[in-house]
């Protein structure tokens, strides 16, 4: 059962130990008049706590924790040990990173340990270990905060003597890995495990996103990588867990971020937490998409760890949010699933990066600015909904699959297509969901698909073992499947399925693809429906061929016009969808209505409306979450008409019209 908190989080990170006393009673009076109940610390502390090998010291740290524990504010309680201290890189300089090019770094920046040093080991256990022996008790701790953002990789010795430990448990003999690598190519047979070096610059890695000459290699490397730093976060955790039996733990995670296998993560965590950073051009679907993923990782409410009130600093264009768009985003992130809202930072720093990072508290100090007004008008907000809010559900009938391993695979493979790239094309399924309103789960590949009417599988490059199995048994019970181009195509290693394209999908998909075509960036075709209408296609064309399933469109141009560019098959009592272009936004939702209809797929409500709406089941009432991002006024759907505004207590009016940001979260009893 995941934890429940007693209230809704809302507050933030704070770095009291940036500020001189005076300044931590007029935070404090701050805090209660903006309605913040939370506060993360001890983020980046390491060196204060630890000002040498063998000394500890907590003063400081005893006083904030005193402090807030008496104004009864709640602490999300960090471990600090995401930055290392300048001693431990001086006296030890194997704590620190070799980088892909090779260059072994000194002290600096932060989230800077190699994950597989044992002198970096050993204090980061003690240090968890000490903090939990000293606040574990606290009952104004509320949860536990490993590191923070775990990311990156190593490439040093202590990494590489890892990393052939880890194939060793893996592949067991080093015939199976000459195998698994297909090492025969390039005459790079291994003789001897020593002889494996980690696939930087300097053997046979490409700089991050634009390949490698050993996928197979660079693949398991990923995968040592995250199950590195993930055993870090165990440690950790277990360390915690001696002195702390029931706190929750979490580490904040950073939505598509590529490094770390989240789903693999999200199993050894208490709860998930993330930090959501859009830019000013970030769409409000990709948002969306985002949260519906760190939710699908527990399939379960999730904390909002992150987010600034307004400005960012380390965005190349760091605009304010406008007025009410802080609002708006927040309750976008509880629609979608979360449970806290915090904040990156309380007060804004006076010096380093981030000085000009956006903070409830300005560096004029005052409650007198409009984003503090907006912060305050947010907290009691959600001092007055929370508990009616916190703890629902989200449900969907339509999953999507996402899988970090297909991710670093597309990524890594050399060909057809360097614009391949496996977010946006996940992304591009899923707005066409997240416009209609249509719930949607973001789903493993080893997800109970039982539980869903629809799964998309856009470019499931790569089809482990099992995977095929229960997708297909999943079709043959009646489910409906849509996959694409560039599925199919190799196991775990990135060794292609030998007998034709897409491999273990092909009888399912009843479709064999004979050649893969790659068009250039100014480069298109077009398709044509049953009906005649035309769409345009791009990226890549399958060249394919009906092996039982049905012409739903063929291409127009080249030397494959005439042949079938999309098509289904029914399989089972199931169907199979199986588009080998990229399709125009409206081409795809052609193919996605089709699909959707098929299967009974039913919007959040059914009214078409350009307001974003999302639903939470609470207790004996649907919460529905309707927010307009729009830049005109949009009236509020009739279903509505007469509902509960949670908010304001009153009944409000389908008609009513919505300006940009606004929202209403209107209650519907459940029968
Ligand atoms: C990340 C970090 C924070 C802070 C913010 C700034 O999310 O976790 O420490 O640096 O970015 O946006
Ligand atoms: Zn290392």
């Amino acid at each position: 059962m995941q934890p429940k908190f007693k209230k809704m989080l809302y507050g933030g990170d704070y770095n009291p130990n940036q500020w001189p006393k005076e300044i931590w009673d007029e935070d404090m009076k701050l805090f209660h008049q903006a309605g913040i109940n939370s506060t993360t610390i001890n983020v980046f502390s390491w060196a204060k706590i630890q000002p040498s090998e063998n000394e500890y010291d907590f003063t400081e740290l005893d006083e904030i924790v005193d402090t807030l524990t008496k104004e009864d504010v709640q602490i999300v309680m960090a471990t600090s040990t995401g930055a290392l201290p300048a001693w431990m890189v001086h006296r030890y300089p194997e704590v620190a990173r070799t980088d892909f090019e090779g260059r072994h770094h000194k002290f600096g920046h932060r989230h800077n340990a190699c994950p597989n040093s044992p002198v970096f080991q050993k204090y980061a256990k003690r240090l968890a270990e000490k903090l939990a022996e000293r606040y574990g008790d606290n009952k104004n701790i509320v949860c536990w905060h490993i590191s923070n953002e775990y990311g990156g990789e190593c490439y040093c010795e202590n990494c590489a003597k890892a990393f052939r430990v880890w194939l060793k448990d893996k592949y067991k003999t080093l015939d199976e890995v000459n195998k698994a690598w297909n090492m025969e190519f390039w005459g790079h047979t291994i003789y001897d495990w020593d002889e494996i070096v980690p696939p930087n610059d300097l053997g046979d890695g490409m700089p991050w996103g634009s390949g490698t000459a050993f996928a197979g290699m660079s693949l398991d490397y990923m995968r040592f990588n995250s199950d590195g730093m993930l055993n870090n976060y165990k440690m950790e955790r277990d360390a915690i867990r001696k002195y702390d039996k029931e706190t929750p733990i979490t580490t904040n995670l950073m939505g598509t971020y590529k490094g770390l296998d989240y789903f693999k993560w999200a199993k050894e965590m208490d709860i998930v937490s993330w930090d959501n950073y859009p830019s000013y051009n970030t769409p409000w679907s990709h948002v969306a998409m985002t949260h519906d993923l760190m939710r699908g990782l527990k399939d379960a409410p999730f904390m909002l760890m992150e987010q600034t009130p307004s400005q960012q600093n380390w965005q190349p264009y760091n605009s304010l949010k406008k007025p009410g768009q802080m609002r708006a985003q927040s309750y976008q992130t509880v629609a979608h699933g979360a449970d806290t809202i915090q904040f990156f930072q309380l007060r804004r720093s006076v010096g380093g990066c981030e000085k000009f990072h956006g903070a409830v508290i300005a560096h004029a100090g005052t409650a007198d600015t409009r984003v503090f007004r907006e912060v305050t008008r947010l907290g009691k907000e959600l001092e007055k909904i929370g508990s009616r809010v916190m703890g629902s559900e989200n449900h969907a009938k339509v999953g999507i699959i996402f899988d970090w391993e297909n991710y670093w695979a597309l990524e890594y493979t050399s060909g057809p297509n360097r614009d391949l790239r496996y977010v946006d094309q996940i992304e591009q399924m899923y707005n066409y969901f997240y416009n209609k309103n249509i719930a949607v789960d973001m789903i493993p590949i080893d997800a109970d698909f039982s539980k869903y009417d629809l799964v998309a599988a856009p470019v499931l490059y790569m089809v482990k073992d099992g995977v095929a199995e229960s997708l297909e048994a999943y079709v043959q019970a009646g489910g409906t499947l849509i996959t694409t181009y560039m599925s199919g195509i190799v196991g775990q290693s990135d060794n292609v399925h030998l007998g034709g394209y897409p491999g273990p999908l092909r009888k399912m998909a009843g479709v064999w693809v004979e050649e893969i075509d790659a068009l250039a960036p100014e480069q298109r075709n077009k398709i044509r429906f049953a009906d005649g209408t035309e769409e345009e296609c791009r990226l890549v064309c399958d060249l394919m061929h009906l092996e039982g399933a049905e012409e739903i469109a063929q291409y127009e141009s080249d030397f494959y016009a005439g042949m079938t560019a999309v098509a289904k098959n029914q399989f089972g009592k199931g169907t199979v969808y199986y588009v080998g272009t990229d399709l125009s936004e409206s081409g795809l939702a052609k193919v996605l209505a089709m699909a959707a209809d098929s299967a009974a797929i039913q919007p959040v409500i059914g009214e078409a409306t350009a307001l974003e709406i999302t639903k939470r089941q609470a207790d004996g009432e649907d919460l529905y979450f309707i927010i307009n991002f729009k830049d005109e006024e949009i009236p509020l759907p009739a279903v509505f008409d007469g509902k509960e505004d949670i908010l304001t207590g009153e009944k409000v009016q389908g008609g009513e019209m919505l300006k940009k940001y606004d929202l209403r979260i209107v209650s519907v009893p459940r029968a």
